[in-house]
C-alpha cells in the first residue's frame, strides 16, 4: 500500500526502508552524516510544471520567478535556472547569487524594504526585469541613482492590497499594518508624476499576500485588486502597464498524512493541510477580474508570479538521527494518545531549530518517519526534541495551544541510531539555518534528474565555526 507521505520519483517505502531516488535513506546517512538535507531535481520540475500549468488558465503571458529567499543553495538555484524558471531576489547577496547561478538580468526581479544604493546600483547594472519598489522615497532614490549612472531602471510598485488571508499571522503581508509596500493612492501620484522620467521606466504593479495562504478566494480578491488598480493607473495617470504581479504564497500541503490530523486546532489544521493547485487559484481569478472589469486589455500583458515554498518545501527532507533516550512520569492530559502508559518516552534528535527555524518561530509542522522501519505502524507516541540547549527545540506543542501534536508518531522502540526523517522541509529551513551551539551546519544533497546525487552543500567543519572571527590564535 503506498504510504500518503510517497512521491513520485523522490520518496518510497521499499523493504521497510525510506528510499529516496534510487538510494535507501540509510545509505545516504552512513555516507554522508546526520543531519542531511535532500532535495530531488524531480520534485523541482514536477513543481515548477504546475505554476506554468498557470498559462492554461490566463489569456495572457506568464512569467513565473521562483522567491530565492525560500532557498538560495547554489546548485538548487542553478537546477531551477535549468528547467526554465526565472527568479525574485530579496538583497544584493540574492541578486550576485542569482547572476553567478548564470540567470540574466531580464529574468530576475528584486523585492525588499530596505534597498542600499549598492544594491540598486547593482539591479540597475544588471538591467534587471523590475526593481519592485517599496515607497515613494525609495522611487526617488533609484531615479537618482539611474541618473548618475546614466540608465534607466525597469521599476514596479509594490501595492498594500489589504487582503487578509487565514495563514499564520507573521505570514501576513498585505496589510497596511504590516510593513511592505506603498498605498494605491502613492503609486496613482508615482505613475502621474515620473511616467515621462528619462530615468524610471515604471512598467508594472506588485503585491504579496502572504506564505502558505490556505484559501483559493484571497487570490480572487489580490487579482481583483491588481485589475482595478492597472484601470485606474491606466485612466487617470494615463500610462499602460506591462505586468501585473501577483506574488506567490501558493500552499503545500503538510498534512498529506492524517494521522495526527486531529491533534491540530481547526485554524492551524486548514493552514497545514491546505491543498489546491495554483492554476486552479489564478484561473479562477483572472476569471472573475476579467468579468468585473471587461475593459481591461490582457494582450499585451504578462502576469507575474513568484512563489517560493510551493516550489521547494516538499522537494527537500531531512535526515536526522536518534542521539539519546530517556522516560519521564507521564504528564499529558492526552490519555487516548498514551494508551495504558504511565511514563511518556523522549527521543533527543540532532536536527534542531538551528536547521529548521519556523519549527521554533511559527510552530511550523513537519512530518516525521522512521527512515529504516517506513513500513511499520506508527503508532507509538513520542516527544521529540532536537539537540540545542533550548526548552523550545521540540518537535510537540508546549504551549497547549494546538498548533502541534503534544507528541509525534513513530513505530514502538524506537531507540537511539535510529534514522528519522522530516518531510517537506526545503523551504524556509537552510535559507535561514545558523550554527548555534556550535552546531556544524549540514551536508545538503541534491538527486539529479538523471539520478545521481551531488553534494550541494558540504558539512561545515571546525574551521567553518569560526569563519570571520577575529582573535589571537594560542
Ligand atoms: C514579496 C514576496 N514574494 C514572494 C514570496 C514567496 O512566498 P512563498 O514562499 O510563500 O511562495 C515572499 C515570501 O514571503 C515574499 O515576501
Amino acid at each position: 500500500m503506498t504510504k500518503a507521505w510517497e512521491l513520485e520519483g523522490f520518496l518510497r517505502a521499499q523493504d521497510n526502508q525510506l528510499f529516496i531516488g534510487k538510494f535507501s535513506a540509510k545509505e545516504l546517512a552512513e555516507r554522508f552524516g546526520t543531519p542531511l538535507f535532500v532535495f530531488s531535481e524531480m520534485r523541482i520540475r514536477q513543481n515548477i510544471q504546475r505554476l506554468y500549468k498557470v498559462e492554461e488558465a490566463i489569456d495572457c503571458k506568464l512569467k513565473v520567478c521562483y522567491a530565492a529567499k525560500a532557498n538560495s543553495n547554489m546548485a538548487i538555484l542553478q537546477s531551477i535556472r535549468k528547467i526554465g524558471c526565472d527568479i525574485e531576489v530579496n538583497s544584493g547577496g540574492e541578486l550576485w547569487k542569482a547572476l553567478k547561478a548564470g540567470f540574466k538580468g531580464e529574468q530576475i526581479i528584486f523585492n525588499g524594504t530596505s534597498k542600499e544604493d549598492w544594491e540598486i546600483e547593482k539591479a540597475i547594472e544588471a538591467e534587471i526585469y523590475a526593481i519592485q519598489v517599496d515607497s515613494l522615497y525609495e522611487l526617488s532614490l533609484i531615479g537618482k541613482i539611474a541618473r548618475k549612472m546614466g540608465k534607466k531602471a525597469n521599476v514596479s510598485l509594490r501595492l498594500v492590497p489589504e487582503v487578509e488571508t487565514k495563514t499564520h499571522s507573521g505570514l501576513q503581508t498585505a496589510l497596511s499594518t504590516s510593513k511592505f509596500g506603498m498605498m494605491p493612492d502613492e503609486a496613482l501620484f508615482a505613475f502621474k508624476n515620473y511616467k515621462s522620467c528619462d530615468f524610471l521606466n515604471l512598467c508594472g504593479i506588485h503585491i504579496h499576500i502572504g506564505s502558505q495562504n490556505p484559501d483559493k478566494s484571497s487570490y480572487t480578491n489580490a487579482m481583483l485588486f491588481l485589475f482595478e488598480n492597472l484601470l485606474r493607473i491606466e485612466k487617470e495617470a494615463n500610462v499602460k502597464l506591462k505586468h501585473l504581479n501577483l506574488g506567490g504564497g501558493f500552499p503545500v500541503n503538510y498534512l498529506r498524512d492524517k494521522t495526527q490530523e486531529k491533534d491540530f486546532a481547526p485554524s492551524v489544521k486548514q493552514i497545514f493541510s491546505a491543498d489546491f493547485e495554483p492554476y486552479e487559484a489564478v484561473g479562477e481569478a483572472w476569471k472573475e477580474a476579467k468579468r468585473n472589469f471587461p475593459e481591461v486589455k490582457t494582450d499585451d500583458l504578462t502576469l507575474l508570479l513568484e512563489p517560493g515554498r510551493s516550489i521547494i518545501a516538499d522537494a527537500g527532507i531531512c535526515l536526522t538521527t536518534v542521539r539519546n533516550k530517556k522516560e519521564r512520569p507521564q504528564n499529558s492530559q492526552d490519555k487516548d494518545t498514551l494508551n495504558s502508559t504511565t511514563t511518556e518516552t523522549w527521543l533527543l534528535t540532532d536536527a534542531g531549530f538551528n536547521i529548521l527555524l519556523s519549527m521554533e518561530t511559527y510552530k511550523w509542522y513537519y512530518q516525521m518517519i522512521h527512515a529504516e522501519r517506513s513500513c511499520e505502524e506508527h503508532s507509538y507516541p513520542y516527544k521529540i526534541g532536537g539537540p540545542l540547549c533550548d526548552g523550545g527545540d521540540v518537535y510537540f506543542d508546549i504551549e497547549g495551544e494546538g498548533r502541534l501534536p503534544d507528541y509525534r508518531l513513530l513505530p514502538p522502540n524506537t531507540k537511539p541510531g535510529d534514522l528519522l526523517a522530516i518531510l517537506n522541509c526545503g523551504a524556509y529551513s537552510i535559507a535561514q539555518m545558523f550554527p548555534y551551539n556550535g552546531r556544524f551546519l549540514p551536508c545538503v544533497l541534491l538527486v539529479e534528474e538523471n539520478g545521481n546525487v551531488k553534494v550541494a552543500r558540504k558539512r561545515d567543519s571546525f574551521e567553518d565555526l569560526i569563519a570571520n572571527e577575529v582573535f589571537e590564535e594560542n
